[in-house]
Parts: structure tokens; sequence; C-alpha cells
């Protein structure tokens, strides 16, 4: 069910509140109140936000621990969307996709491309660039996932469990070769972003 302000509770605090699996989590006074599922995801984006703001926080040295982190967050949140979230939706729509979910899958694979590169200024920007648009399209009203949350509504619940229960994924380490960079460009350019991110 995608929830709307019209059925809060009537604000007598200056918070209002949404069940997620696990407990209870505020929203700010005046901001719409948006899907469970949104709303699950979108902390797991913010989280990756941070890590990568964390990894080019000092102009002075990457911090290797954080970007590995992110890495990792990264690769196991496009697994949750990829083999939990996505397929699901497509078997509630009778085996058709979601709308999205071609672009969306052509994202993940230009995200998992550019994973394989050594951290730097310009593997950072790329991948900014292609999360900015990426997540957008999930978050925004009537992306992907609500579209997800309003078809699978009553498998939820089972769902956002699965989901936070996902375990991490393998990572392999990154590679530092012109080679595997100009692969890296094809991917981004088939996925519709501009290769000059990476020079
Ligand atoms: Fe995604
Ligand atoms: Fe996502």
């Amino acid at each position: 069910m995608v929830r709307t302000m019209t059925d809060t509770p009537k604000a007598s605090t200056a918070t209002t509140r949404i069940s997620l699996v696990g407990g209870n989590e505020e929203s700010p006074p005046g901001r719409l109140r948006r899907s469970r599922l949104c709303e699950f995801m979108a902390a797991e984006h913010a989280r990756l936000d941070e890590l990568l703001a964390h990894s080019t926080a000092s102009s002075a040295a990457i911090d290797a621990g954080a970007y590995q982190d992110f890495r990792k967050g990264l690769l196991r949140h496009i697994g949750i969307e990829e083999k939990i979230l996505f397929p699901a939706a497509q078997r509630h729509r009778g085996g058709e996709p979601l709308p999205l979910a071609e672009k969306l899958k052509s994202d993940h694979g230009a995200l998992a491309a550019l994973m394989m590169l050594p951290p730097s200024a310009s593997t950072f920007r790329a991948v900014r660039a292609v999360l900015d648009a990426h997540n957008s399209l999930e978050e925004a009203p009537g992306g992907a996932y609500e579209q997800c949350e309003s078809i699978l509504d009553r498998q939820l619940d089972e769902l956002l469990d699965r989901c936070a229960k996902a375990a991490e994924v393998a990572v392999s380490p990154w590679v530092n070769s012109p080679k595997v960079l100009a692969a890296v460009k094809r991917v981004l350019i088939r996925a519709g972003y501009d290769a000059s991110l990476l020079d």
C-alpha cells in the first residue's frame, strides 16, 4: 500500500512516523511520506552516498577502507534489486518487466563496471553521475520503488525481510589497466553516459 499524507494520523507532534521492518522511522515534518519500500531502499542509497563522500573527503588521500565498504554495499544493493525486487515485480506482472527495468539494468551494469576501476577523481565523478541519475528514477514518486510496492503489496513484509537479510557479495579487487578502462568506457556509453567522465 502506498501511504499518503491523507492517511497519516492527525499530527499532534512535530513528526510523522512510518512503519518499517525492524521498527519505526521518523519523517521530517512537511515531507511527503514515501512508500515503505522507498524509505527502506532510499536509506540504503543515503548510506552508500555517505560512504562515497567519506572515501573522497580528504583532498590529500582516498579512504580506501570506506571505498571498499562502498563497493561491497553498492554491489549488494544492486543484487537486492536485480535478484529480489525486480524479479518479484515481474512475476506479478505476468512476466512483463517494470517499465524502467531495462534502463535500470543498464545503469546497474555501468555501476558494476565502474567498481572494477581503482579509486580516483575520475572514477568518483563517473560513479556520482550515474548514481545521481539512477537513484532518482528509483526513488521518485511513481518511480521503480513505488511501482514495486504497489504490485507487491501483500508480499511486502516478506520481501523487505529478504532485502534486509541479503548476504554480502564477493567483490573482486579493482584493476588498474588501460584495457579495463576502455571496456568500462564502452559500458558507460552503452548505458547512455558520457565516457569523458572517466578522462
Ligand atoms: Fe538500482
Ligand atoms: Fe537502488
